[in-house]
């Protein structure tokens, strides 16, 4: 078995555990030969054995060799509901049975035309429009275009411009790797796509400026907004690009009043506001959207993950009625479209999956519960390699670091060997699947389905405990 996955460039997988089991061994020989792992050093798998996981249920996974493991990330930020829900394999099933597959390319059929009515009324303000996609990177990619056509449809062709947080992840696509702020994933791959620029991050505990005063270090980040719409034109400026909580980086969440800052900037130079919920979506932060949780409304979400609990791939842009009008009249049409995009065997199962949610009351779960999971992450915070600990809803964040007092990061050479190489075998091993992360400073994230309660939240701080003491030992 290897590292848990991590959306980063080069991950080190960790020696192999599939032990005699020769199914198990065979198959990791085949995924080792075929299966070009995403974001993944292959070359470390040339001596270690590939960690198969063959089946969930509930919050845990086992692998091919037989061992559970807590799902503390849910997948990729994805399994809400749990593993095994028999139910919504029964709505692929039945929707496959009767029509497997149809575009949305000028016809519609049922499922979307019911996915699509259902997030418009779950959705804040007049967000009515929805246009599906497969998943979160093409929804990105989708609205960045929204965005630059709309504006020359109403005559403001030069707004083609976004901006964006540092560190902040919001796809591999062209437009949407242009819109990441991770240098190491761009790196390698420009030319980008131009106009695509960067404003600081909102970590409060790495704040460059204001480092007492949260409200004031949020009003400079919204600020630095501005700042940029001013030096590039704002006539020139299409669209702000924020998730609620931003993942990379650690689950950072903004200042108290950050997006109404961001809003009312927005709305003084005509930029439109893009809320990229691909992770913040349907419940992780204990709403259907993640705006909803911080009381701001954008002029488009993106959404994904979570729609379907990874049981389909799906993704949305939802779009105001405002952006749509320049496509309801003519000969105008919205420029993109993807064949898979609102497939009837996803959409069906989102339907079934949503109904869960409200079966359940989800929701009201992750809210009633994330005071628990704070509480239990912040327990962390006696270990001297604990910096900090941050999130919202079911998705936190420890940053790790050398000394407490002066906040000292971990060195390159520590980053490689501990986060990259230790950490993902060593809690993987411990039997908790989670993410150690150095795309910003460097984290361990968890995420654990919304079904999960305290007992699971003890499990996962009890392997941290012992996995983060060993690694400050190795400091
Ligand atoms: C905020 C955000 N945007 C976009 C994406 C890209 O989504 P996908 O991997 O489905 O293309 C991700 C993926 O994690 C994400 O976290």
């Amino acid at each position: 078995m290897t590292t848990t996955p991590q959306t980063g460039p080069e991950r080190t997988p960790r020696p192999g555990q599939t032990g005699d089991d020769p199914s198990a061994r065979a198959l990791s020989a085949s995924a080792r030969d075929h299966l070009w792992m995403h974001f993944t050093r292959m070359s470390a798998y040339q001596q270690n054995d590939v960690p198969v996981i063959v089946r969930g249920e509930g919050p845990y996974i086992w692998d091919a060799a037989g061992k559970r493991y807590l799902d503390g990330l849910s997948g990729l930020f994805t399994v809400q509901v749990g593993h095994g829900r028999q139910e919504l394999a029964e709505a692929a099933y039945k929707q496959a049975s009767e029509l497997a597959y149809f575009p949305v390319w000028s016809y519609a059929h049922p499922q979307a035309i019911h996915l699509a009515e259902r997030l418009a009324d779950l959705a804040p303000g007049d967000l009515n429009r929805v246009f599906f996609t497969t998943g979160g990177g093409e929804a990105v990619e989708s609205a960045l275009k929204l965005a630059r056509q709309y504006f020359k449809a109403v005559g403001q062709p030069g707004r083609h411009k976004v901006i964006s947080r540092n560190i902040a992840y919001h796809g591999t696509t062209m437009g949407a790797l242009s819109i990441t702020g991770v240098p190491a994933l761009r790196r390698d791959l420009e030319p980008l796509v131009p106009g695509a620029h960067k404003v600081p991050n909102t970590n409060f505990y790495r704040a460059p400026e204001h480092g007492d005063d949260y409200e004031a270090f949020g009003r400079w980040a919204a600020d630095s907004i501005a700042a940029t719409i001013e030096m590039e034109g704002p006539e020139t400026v299409a669209a702000v690009f924020l998730e609620p909580l931003q993942n990379s980086g650690g689950s950072i969440p903004p200042p108290p009043g950050y997006f109404a800052r961001v809003r009312e900037i927005c709305d003084r130079y005509g930029v439109l506001l893009v809320s990229d919920e691909v992770i913040c979506a349907f419940g992780r932060l204990g709403h259907t959207f993640g705006c909803q949780r911080y009381g701001y409304l954008p002029d488009m979400i993106t959404c994904a993950k979570g729609m379907t609990s990874g049981y389909s791939p799906l993704g949305a842009l939802i779009a105001t009625d405002r952006l749509m009008e320049p496509f309801l009249s003519g000969k105008a049409s919205f420029s993109t479209g993807f064949t898979f995009a609102g497939h009837p065997v996803s959409t069906a199962v989102a339907m079934a999956n949503l109904d869960i949610f409200d079966r359940e009351n989800l929701l009201q779960h992750v809210r009633s519960n994330e005071g628990a999971l704070r509480a239990t992450m912040e327990r962390l915070l006696d270990l001297p390699i604990v910096g900090d600990v941050r999130g919202d809803g079911y998705f936190f964040a420890v940053e790790l670091v050398k000394d407490k007092a002066t906040r000292e990061t971990l060195g390159a050479e520590e980053r490689e060997r501990l986060v990259r190489g230790f950490l993902p075998r060593a809690l993987f091993d411990a039997g908790l699947y989670c993410r150690p992360d150095d795309r910003g400073d460097p984290v361990v994230q968890v995420a654990p389905p919304l079904i999960c309660g305290p007992e699971h939240f003890n499990e996962m701080e009890a392997v941290l405990r012992s996995v983060l003491t060993e690694a400050w030992s190795r400091i």
